[in-house]
């Protein structure tokens, strides 16, 4: 068939391994193989063959890489590359640099393993969505990977990434605006005609473990769950105004949750379970008009739960729970709670102090400003007991 365009069986059965003469298809745009129990080495050298390649489907398989060098990509249209849930492992292929203009990686489900490469950042400006969950990973996530400034869709959930969260994360610009954005758009054209819109949707939900509720257009996620992250969450993230989703749960995070977490109106589930978070609970998180789930539960939470408008609509305890030092609606009351009690009357002393403090110095100074000056002049003690003397009302009550 030398003149295929699109080869399209994905959702059966097909078994053994994907043939090499699948490089003599020279016309070929789009390869979807998704969902069959293909197995084997995936065809190595041949790819480059294929000019006219713009999306490579293998994912839920179980094929592998070729033994010696790595899967063969040097490609210069390819725009969406999934590979997730096969059997692939080691480094992350080098030769994804040399790959054009690619929207779409998904390798998440494999054994891959090592560092996030440094290249990722500059050569890989048009990506969008980067789906690196559950593999190996580990080491820093680095300031070069900020330049991924098209990036909405960011899961590198179940890794073993350590080090910070860097505060460029305020860059990646494509999170920041609150602008639909067509989830198709990273389909290239002439196969958008085609029934791979489907396919899409697939990708763009995969990440995301809850059912989400907001329209695709808008989604725009982070979910850096179950890795090793430490130290606090970079205030600047609170800069991504599109976000509607941010999974930090999992990790060793500290620090205080950042006071203006309220600006992510877009935001529509929060996790920040399971890290060391402390202090207590910014009171504009009650302003996420579009929060829909949220859970801050074992942390090291202090002090009163903020009230009113969203946060209402969220009576589940749990959400809260594991947090000795968190008290009011839906937990115990905050004057049942022995810590914050305590809590609250050192509040009570720092508030009614300066007050205290005050009003003595006004008494003195009223006092003595009225009492010393008829001690220290006599002109003025005559008068003011002379006007004593002339109030006539007082005497009969006397
Ligand atoms: C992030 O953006 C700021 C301001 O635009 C810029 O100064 C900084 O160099 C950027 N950082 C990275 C790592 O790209
Ligand atoms: C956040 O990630 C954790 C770990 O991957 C997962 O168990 C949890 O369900 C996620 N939270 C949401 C709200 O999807
Ligand atoms: C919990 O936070 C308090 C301060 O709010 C701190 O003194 C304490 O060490 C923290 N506990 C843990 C286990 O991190
Ligand atoms: C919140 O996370 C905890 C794990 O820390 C989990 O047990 C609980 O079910 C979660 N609550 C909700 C409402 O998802």
């Amino acid at each position: 068939m030398p003149n295929l365009l699109f080869l399209i069986l994905s959702n059966n059965l097909i078994e053994g391994s994907i043939p090499s003469s699948i490089c003599n298809l020279k016309p070929l745009k789009a390869v979807s193989l998704s969902s069959n129990n293909l197995s084997g080495e995936l065809p190595q050298e041949c790819w480059k063959d294929l000019q006219s390649l713009e999306v490579i489907d293998l994912s839920n398989n179980h094929t592998m890489p070729g033994k010696g060098s790595h899967f063969h990509l040097v490609r210069t249209r390819l725009s969406i590359l999934s590979l997730s849930k096969n059997s692939f492992s080691g480094n992350l292929p080098p030769n994804l640099k040399t790959v054009g203009p690619l929207r779409v990686i998904d390798l998440g489900e494999n054994s891959f393993s090592g560092n996030l490469p440094m290249w990722m950042g500059k050569r890989l400006p048009y990506l969008e969505i980067l789906r690196l969950r559950s593999n190996s990973f580990s080491g820093f996530i680095h300031e070069h990977h900020c330049l991924l400034h098209s990036l909405r869709i960011l899961d590198l959930a179940h890794n073993g990434l350590s080090g910070t969260i860097p505060h460029c994360f305020g860059n990646f610009s494509g999170m920041a605006t609150v602008d639909p954005t067509n989830p198709f758009s990273i389909i290239p054209m002439e196969i958008e005609s085609h029934d791979f819109v489907d396919q899409v949707n697939v990708w763009i939900t995969k990440g995301i473990e809850l059912e989400y509720n907001g329209t695709l257009v808008f989604l725009k996620c982070i979910d850096l769950s179950h890795n090793a992250f430490s130290r606090e969450i970079p205030t600047e993230i609170t800069g991504l105004l599109g976000l509607s989703i941010l999974n930090l749960s999992m990790n060793q995070l500290t620090g205080r949750i950042p006071e203006k977490i309220g600006s992510m109106q877009r935001l529509e589930v929060l996790d920040l379970s399971r890290n060391q978070l402390s202090g207590s609970i910014p009171p504009s998180i009650s302003a996420l008009s579009s929060l829909n789930h949220l859970n801050l539960s074992n942390n090291n939470l202090s002090g009163r739960i903020p009230s009113g408008n969203q946060l209402q609509t969220l009576p589940d305890p749990s959400i809260y729970a594991g947090n000795p030092g968190l008290c009011g609606a839906p937990l115990k009351d905050c004057a049942t709670h022995p810590d914050i009690h305590d809590l609250d009357h050192e509040e009570d002393k720092e508030g009614w102090l300066p007050f205290f403090i005050s009003m003595s110095i006004g008494f003195v100074v009223g006092f003595w400003s009225v009492c010393g000056s008829l001690l220290l002049k006599k002109s003025w003690r005559y008068a003011f007991f002379r006007f004593i003397d002339d109030m006539t009302i007082i005497p009969s009550v006397w």
